[in-house]
């Protein structure tokens, strides 16, 4: 059995990005593997939120892992900031994470480019603490977006050195699992980049139906294909890449036969995306719904998932403690 260790941040609702690149994934192995999945709320604090919705928005992420169908009863499903000991080992990685290493992370130089304003200490480490995560609970699989594939590569980085360094085979090569197919991009409606959950582009896991078929058919688009089988535009491109996500295969062939012998209608091809993101998303919502009410079962889920993860934690922080040289009086 393998450890799985994977997590959200908390700074607003999720997106099909965060769940075809990740939630999805983690439901589909929870029952094979030793899971550990959290809400990274630490994470969420490079960018300041305002303290009265903070709690609001782990809640809210919390029932939207739970709406679409992590098990707590298998899985440990907590808040990062529930289970200190992940602070311990990020400050113990840290003495061994180059700041040289760190300014050069493509993340790290996309938030300085676009905050220039904030760039503080906590972005700079932001991998360091994703490397606690993870290392936390010694994980052999780590299920995440493409977009976290660097930051998975620096986890491996760090690991390897902390053995190297103390001598051990302590910490695992922990790889990103992305079930043969590689990992995912779920791009924006909005003609460029990846499905976002501040840019705007988002179609969320709680939107009704109007506001998916609102969404949808206002996505960019292009003047339609001049000529048979020429390449299609991004935006256009785009549109596609989350067809092939969510509808059937045989949808995603009519529409390519139709774009390649120019009779493409767009519209069609909207209103078609639409409804095959409703049939997929309705569902979770309205169990998200469900179970955002429901304050106890919440709090009981964060108490278990918080113990459990906490022994874990706990285990190895007190093994890392020592083959650094830590002794008690
Ligand atoms: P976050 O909160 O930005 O995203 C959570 C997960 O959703 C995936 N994702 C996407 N996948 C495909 N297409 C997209 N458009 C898209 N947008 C988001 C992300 O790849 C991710 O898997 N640093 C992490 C949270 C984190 C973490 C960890 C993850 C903290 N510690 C330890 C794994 C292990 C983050 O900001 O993800």
């Amino acid at each position: 059995m393998e450890t799985v260790v994977s997590g959200i941040r908390s700074t607003g609702n999720l997106h099909l990005g965060n769940y075809f690149g990740a939630l999805r994934n983690f439901i589909r192995i929870q029952h094979e593997n030793r899971c550990f999945f959290f809400i990274a709320d630490y994470h969420s604090l490079t960018t300041h939120p305002d303290p009265k919705l903070l709690h609001e928005n782990v809640r809210n992420v919390l029932s939207e892992y739970l709406g679409a169908g992590v098990d707590p009863d298998t899985a440990t499903l907590y808040i990062q900031s529930d289970v200190p000991q992940v602070t311990e080992l990020y400050l113990l990685l840290n003495m061994h994470a180059y700041v040289g290493e760190l300014e050069r992370t493509s993340s790290f130089k996309d938030k300085v480019r676009k905050h220039a304003d904030n760039v503080n200490a906590g972005l700079l480490t932001y991998p360091v603490l994703m490397a606690a995560d993870i290392l936390l609970h010694k994980a052999d699989k780590v299920p995440v977006g493409k977009d976290q594939e660097q930051h998975l590569e620096m986890t491996r980085r760090f690991a390897r050195r902390f053995n190297n360094i103390y001598g051990v085979e302590y910490f695992p090569e922990s790889m990103p699992c992305d079930f043969g197919s590689g990992l995912i991009k779920v791009p924006g409606l909005d003609g460029n980049g990846k499905m976002g959950k501040s840019e705007g582009n988002g179609i969320f896991l709680i939107d009704s139906d109007k506001d998916i078929r609102k969404k949808v058919m206002r996505a960019v688009t292009d003047e339609g294909p001049k000529t048979p089988n020429s390449e299609m535009s991004e935006p256009v491109a785009n549109i596609f890449s989350i067809m092939k996500i969510v509808s059937a295969p045989d949808t995603v062939e009519y529409f390519t036969e139709k774009y390649n012998s120019c009779e493409i209608r767009y519209g069609d091809l909207k209103k078609q995306l639409a409804e095959d993101i409703i049939a997929c998303v309705a569902p979770i919502r309205e169990r998200i719904l469900e179970i955002r009410s429901n304050d106890a079962y919440l709090s009981k889920v964060v108490r278990e998932g918080a113990e459990k993860a906490r022994a874990s934690a706990e285990k190895t922080v007190s093994e890392v403690r020592e083959i650094m040289g830590f002794k008690k009086f």
